[in-house]
């Protein structure tokens, strides 16, 4: 017989320095907080909770050379030498060649819409994300999802759900003109889709027909780095590759890239807008100093700066992927032995919990991802996100809620946060969940902002 090869396990490649305390609440306190919270998780109170997986976003653990680079701020108003820093580190990782720093992501995200973007225009993406989609919107753009039907199927164990179909994109062209396009926006580890990647083969594809048309690709590179390593485990040929080096082609295969550094990058606030074209360049840096701040800082510290330019090199580092990505797929695996409906394959940030299936008998006007996610946090404390009925807003033309496809309660996990019994923990809260679902009723909309509501509306329980 022959010998199997034996199981080694990994462990992160850091060890710990400093603590934060946390509270373990009584389910009579946290059923007070989530009524008070108008049971959305976003208006809960950070000490109310136990595990934070509400978001990957600014709640990643700093290393302590991060941390050193706090004290080495410059914080002249203009010419900092953390910018040049900064913008050094962003040329040499990703390749683009020019830079301007934003407080964080969604402020790029206006100031590249409103560049680019014409009343009537269509901006084709690898499925949509809430800020994004709403500044095209606010620059008289419309949004057009082109990712493959995969995609939207929480089964489907594609490997790289993030893809492009470009069939549809081709119809899009030839329905609008290519001069309606000006740019297609790619999204790495596409958030909405549950943190699935992008493979280079169809990036390169859609280089190729977009070139022909004149059309630009602006990358939303906010998870670039945990897109690379997907592609290093799963595309052919890219074994022997780096991340850095994964990295590095994903941005040269497009013109300009939007980037909220509170995710990949390691820092707890920060973002920046860089392209290549010179034109464009100026008439951002000109933008940025009304909305943001001067073009060498941009609505950060001169220290923050400095936090992410290290940040940047840590997060294209191997190990540092393997413990991230395995630790999503640790929690991931645990639900799925556990029955539990998840997004298969298991993607970048977080897993998400499939709320249809998970609660099949409420409609999505009873808000089935919100109601999971509000429950899993009486259950134990566990703070998680909806991304469904709620997150996809209303139609502007019709006033209708937008129904999406994939109804989601995504339990995303902070980089070098939490350990392995965090994740134990998780995973017998939503097993503790799921077999009492039966006996679960939905919520109802009592306030609803108008813009990017899921962040501020509240809910009541069905009852009767
Ligand atoms: N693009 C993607 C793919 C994102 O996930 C986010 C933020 C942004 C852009 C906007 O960046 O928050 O720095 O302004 N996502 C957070 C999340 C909020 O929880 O998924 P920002």
């Amino acid at each position: 017989m022959e010998a199997q090869p034996r199981k080694r396990s990994w462990a992160e490649p850091f060890k710990i320095k400093m603590v934060e305390l946390v509270k373990m609440t009584s389910l009579e306190e946290r059923e007070a907080a989530i009524i008070e919270a108008g049971f959305n998780t976003f208006l809960l109170k950070s000490k109310d909770v136990y595990i934070d997986l509400l978001t990957d976003s600014g709640t990643s653990a700093m290393s302590d050379r991060q941390w050193a680079g706090m004290m080495m701020g410059d914080e002249s108003y203009a010419g900092s030498e953390n910018f040049y820093h900064l913008e050094k580190t962003i040329q040499d990782y990703y390749g683009y060649k020019h830079v301007v720093p934003t407080h964080q992501g969604r402020a790029a995200e206006h100031i590249i819409s409103q560049i680019l973007i014409k009343s009537g225009d269509v901006i084709p993406g690898n499925m949509y994300f809430t800020t994004t989609k709403l500044h095209q919107e606010l620059a008289g753009g419309q949004f057009a999802d082109i990712i493959i039907d995969e995609a939207h199927d929480p089964e489907s164990e594609h490997p790289f759900k993030g893809d492009v179909d470009l069939n549809r994109l081709q119809a899009l062209i030839e329905k609008h003109g290519a001069d309606k396009i000006p740019y297609v926006c790619i999204a790495t580890a596409v958030n909405m889709a549950g943190g699935q990647p992008i493979s280079l083969g169809n990036l390169r594809e859609l280089r190729e027909l977009t070139q022909k048309h004149g059309i630009m690709i602006i990358h939303d590179m906010t998870r670039v780095a945990e897109n690379a390593y997907f592609i290093k485990q799963r595309e052919k040929g890219y074994q022997d590759k780096s991340t850095a080096e994964i990295v590095k082609e994903i941005c040269s295969l497009t013109d300009g890239a939007t980037m909220s550094a509170k995710k990949d990058a390691l820092v707890n606030i920060g973002g920046f807008l860089a392209v290549n074209d010179e034109e464009i360049f100026d008439k951002a840096r000109n933008m940025v100093v009304v909305y943001e701040g001067l073009h060498t800082y941009g609505g950060m510290a001169g220290r923050d700066m400095e936090a992410l330019a290290i940040g940047i090199k840590e997060s294209i580092l191997d190990d540092h992927q393997r413990a991230r990505i395995g630790q999503v797929q640790y929690l991931g695996d645990k639900l799925i032995a556990m029955g539990v409906p998840v997004v298969r394959p298991i993607g970048s940030h977080g897993v998400f919990l499939d709320a249809k299936k998970f609660l099949p008998h409420l409609s999505q006007d009873e808000f089935p991802a919100q109601t999971l996610a509000a429950e899993l946090y009486l259950d134990s404390g566990v703070r998680a996100m909806e991304r469904g009925v709620v997150s996809a807003g209303r139609n502007s033309e019709t006033g209708q809620h937008n129904y999406p496809k994939l109804e989601l309660v995504r339990l995303t996990i902070p980089r070098r946060v939490y350990t392995q019994a965090h994740m134990d923990v998780v995973a017998e809260s939503v097993e503790e969940v799921y077999l009492k679902r039966e006996k679960i009723r939905g919520l109802r909309m009592v306030y609803e902002p108008e813009y990017l509501r899921f962040f501020q509306a509240r809910f009541e329980r069905i009852v009767g």
